[in-house]
């Protein structure tokens, strides 16, 4: 059986470009969290959070998550806020290798400029949402992956790195 990837990491990472390219490698079925979702609920994350509220889409998260963890051979690209939750973070961590796309802040707000789709960076401050949100999301980024890579590399080396530590640490259960 061949053991999922999970990327995790800050809106702006590159989950979903890097996994989509990770799975056109590795010949792999590419699943996105939200976008799994989005399809559910027939529409936008940032609708949802609008209507429904921050509380009931990590309730979908939850359960997305967990039938996900429950398949084999995936690509899985999470929500930025996807391994916050331990039960998350738990069943990731034992349906694969977990990697941490890691960016910095400058590079967060140069990629997200003008986005609209993120709700919790719809501030007049962006600047400070995404540094506050950094601060007390980094280290749990770096608990939940297995390992940590770059995420400002060139898509093609970032899967290279990923593709080796596959390899090493048990693609297979
Ligand atoms: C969120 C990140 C978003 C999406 C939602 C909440 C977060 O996903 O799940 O807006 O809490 O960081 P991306 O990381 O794909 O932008």
């Amino acid at each position: 059986m061949k053991n999922n990837i999970v990327l995790c990491g800050f809106m702006g990472c590159g989950k979903s470009t890097v996994g989509r390219a990770l799975a056109a490698r590795l010949n792999y079925e590419f699943c996105d969290s939200d976008a799994v979702i989005e399809q559910r609920e027939g529409t936008a994350i940032s609708t949802i959070f609008a209507e429904k509220g921050e509380p009931y889409f990590r309730e979908l998260e939850k359960t997305v998550i967990r039938e996900l963890s429950e398949q084999k051979g995936l690509i899985i690209a999470t929500g930025g806020g996807a391994v916050l939750n331990p039960e998350n973070a738990e069943s990731l961590r034992k349906t694969g290798l977990v990697i941490f796309l890691d960016i910095t802040p400058k590079a967060v707000l140069k990629r997200l400029e003008g986005d609209t789709t993120r709700p919790l960076l719809m501030r007049d401050d962006k600047e400070a949402a995404v540094n506050e949100l950094m601060t007390k999301r980094k280290p749990l980024y770096a608990a939940a992956g297995h390992h940590t890579v770059n995420a400002e590399l060139p898509v093609e080396k970032a899967v290279e790195k990923i593709v080796e530590l596959y390899v090493k640490n048990g693609s297979k259960s």
